[in-house]
């Protein structure tokens, strides 16, 4: 049995078993057995959460991508490393080997270099969807700079932030985008953005859309011709395991974003053994996750696990419904996908457009599905799994946080039989436990409570940069000695879990906690309902009341809204009961989201509460033009 790859059922319960009982081994066994070190650690792993501090493979020495580049030279040199899909579909695939993306990255690590950056430099990356935004985070990686992807759909406001927050040296950008039928000036963006930030000393310019754009003398740099002088040899910086390989930024749902740092060793481990368990990636796949590099799942499931399998991945540069909502059943059926990975937003958006956009192509080389990001609805999963699976390609449904930097909680496919809605069980050395709000351990089956973790993984972010007190008491302060989540979770009878959302999402009704998640749940088995949102405002008697915002699908269009509105009422009273009977329900045509796919309850708790004069910064948002609908709409 190799330590690596689960293969299945008895063989995951023998593993995860060994993964609890002796977990140094258990880690020290996978690493040993995938990967190539400069020098082997001295200790697999050192832990206090009370300060927190965690060590993974200290004394350990390696570059991460001499372990997803270098050594796949020998036997996978002529591989495809990423396969890159543009935006237009008649723009033709790029099938970058992995010769070639480690030529263009150690071409881009020199580049850096003379530009002035070394080991400990922090680098933004403003880029879209484009095979420089992959090769230009392993040139950082490569030298030891540390990297600052930043989403290239945020605003000029949260780009400076970001710079600011962690001092960046150098942006690295692009003229503009194409995302859909929009061209975007990223250019400009970034140029405002600068005009807040002192630590820039440098600004790389990728050419995309072949724009005329303003280039500040002395600050501002074509990348190109740099590229074409530098050398395609570069010795990879000797790095120790502990040391940050990047910084994310997660919006947290108040106050300033927080960077979350990653290390080296532990991270390329568990990014890499997770990619090989959930996905059983085998040699001739051609794995598609449909994130933007922009986000963790992107870092840790399109760039570093992928490739630190030798693996083929997939970067999708365009949109779902661009030229039309076939369009990624097209590039499944053009690539012959066989892992493919997105969103629930997504799959839900997908499955209100009809099936005539599936029916249209071949998706018989799909073998697995995934999903990431929220909790996936019960016509959600169905839809998956019947439509696109067939029936026939497990789904795992993939817990994890920006903050986890892997996946913790997923089913391996072909081993654990998966359940609608259920992220079901743990991976190897993953000990997560359920709270109640006394802070004690919930014990059994059929329970639920605040989900927290019990023991250090390998993947876990370290600090938030320049913050560590904010590290301590947001995720190690609920319940000293646990990392806390700050999700809500069930686990049933078989030991399954389900995460249910947020638990800070809590609104309190005449002395009633009521959680916004179930109630949405209940709203949402109308027939006519396609998605929905609450939220709290002040109520004299009640101390609470419940605003819900709530998109109706085509089929409710022409109902009477206030028939409606007691339908609605009447099934959450008889699902929760009366008390969480909303007191206002307004039809809206979308709710604000992040790019992640998350609703901004935020934004939404303000205009119920009468206060959208300062809704602080929308620009962020997937829609930020539905805001304005649902001001002028309220009741
Ligand atoms: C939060 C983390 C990790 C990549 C994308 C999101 C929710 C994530 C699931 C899932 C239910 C999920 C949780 C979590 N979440 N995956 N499979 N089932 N909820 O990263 O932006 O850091 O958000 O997303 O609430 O805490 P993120």
């Amino acid at each position: 049995m190799s330590t690596f790859q689960i293969k299945n059922l008895e063989e995951y319960f023998q593993v995860y078993r060994k993964s609890v009982e002796t977990p140094e081994l258990f880690w020290a066994e996978v690493a040993e057995e995938h990967f190539l070190w400069r020098k082997r650690w001295d200790k697999v792993l050192s832990w206090d959460f009370s300060k927190p501090e965690v060590k993974w493979f200290e004394g350990a020495k390696l570059n991460i991508t001499e372990n997803c580049l270098d050594r796949h030279l020998l036997n996978r040199g002529d591989k495809t490393a990423i396969l890159f899909e543009p935006n237009d579909p008649n723009e033709p695939a790029q099938h970058i080997s992995y010769r070639e993306l480690y030529e263009r990255v150690n071409k881009f690590a020199n580049v850096l270099k003379a530009q002035g950056i070394g080991k400990g430099d922090r680098v933004c990356i403003y880029l879209p969807m484009i095979p420089e935004l992959a090769v230009s985070v392993l040139a950082c990686a490569r030298i030891g700079a540390i990297h600052s992807v930043v989403f290239a759909g945020f605003s000029s406001t949260a780009l400076a932030t970001r710079i600011n927050d962690s001092d960046c040296k150098m942006v690295i950008t692009s003229d503009g985008s194409y995302r859909g039928g929009k061209v975007i000036d990223l250019k400009k963006i970034v140029d405002d953005a600068l005009e807040e930030c002192s630590t820039v000393e440098t600004v790389l310019v990728a050419k995309r859309i072949q724009a005329e754009v303003p280039m500040k003398e002395g600050r501002d740099k074509w990348l190109q011709p740099l590229l074409d002088e530098a050398s395609s040899e570069c010795a990879a910086e000797v790095m120790d395991a502990e040391d940050p390989l990047f910084i994310l930024y997660t919006s947290g749902s108040t106050g300033r974003p927080k960077g979350m740092v990653h290390t080296t060793a532990g991270y390329m481990v568990y990014t890499a053994y997770t990619f090989k368990n959930v996905f059983q990636y085998e040699e001739d796949d051609i794995y598609w996750c449909t994130a933007d590099i922009g986000w963790i799942t992107g870092h840790s499931y399109i760039v570093y696990g992928p490739l630190a399998n030798g693996a083929t991945t997939l970067m999708f540069e365009g949109v779902p419904s661009y030229p039309d909502w076939g369009r990624f059943w097209q590039v499944v059926e053009k690539h012959k996908v066989t892992q493919f990975y997105t969103a629930p937003t997504a799959i839900r958006a997908l499955a209100r457009q009809g099936l005539e956009y599936v029916e249209k192509y071949d998706l018989s080389s799909l073998k697995i599905l995934g999903t990431v990001g929220e909790p996936i609805n019960d016509e959600a999963w169905h839809w998956y799994n019947n439509h696109i699976g067939k029936g026939r390609c497990p789904i795992v449904d993939t817990w994890w946080q920006t903050e986890t930097g892997g996946i913790l909680i997923s089913p391996i496919p072909f081993s654990t039989p998966t359940k609608p809605t259920f992220a079901t069980l743990p991976l190897p050395g993953i000990q997560p436990v359920l709270m109640d709000t006394d802070g004690k351990e919930v014990q059994g089956r059929s329970v639920s409570g605040r989900l927290a973790i019990k023991f250090p993984w390998p993947s876990m972010a370290r600090t938030i940069w320049g913050d560590h007190e904010r590290y301590r008491e947001t995720y190690f302060s609920a319940f000293p000695g646990k990392y806390f989540t700050g999700d809500g979770a069930l686990r049933d009878a078989e030991g399954y879990y389900r995460i249910t959302g947020r638990v800070d999402d809590v609104i309190i009704v005449s002395g009633h906690n009521l959680g916004t998640a179930p109630i949405e749940a209940a709203i949402n088995e109308h027939p006519v309902v396609a998605e929905s949102a609450i939220v709290g405002f002040p109520h004299e008697i009640k101390g609470n009341a419940l605003y819900g915002y709530v998109i109706l699908k085509p089929a409710g269009e022409a109902l009477d809204p206030d028939a409606l509105r007691k339908e609605i009422n009447a099934l959450i009273a008889g699902q929760i009961g009366p008390i969480a009977k909303l007191d206002k329900i307004q039809f809206v045509s979308g709710l604000p989201k992040t790019r992640s796919g998350k609703i901004m309850r935020r934004i939404l708790r303000k205009i119920a509460n009468n206060d959208f004069e300062n809704l602080g910064d929308i620009s962020t948002l997937l829609n930020p033009e539905v805001v304005e609908e649902i001001i002028k709409n309220r009741l």
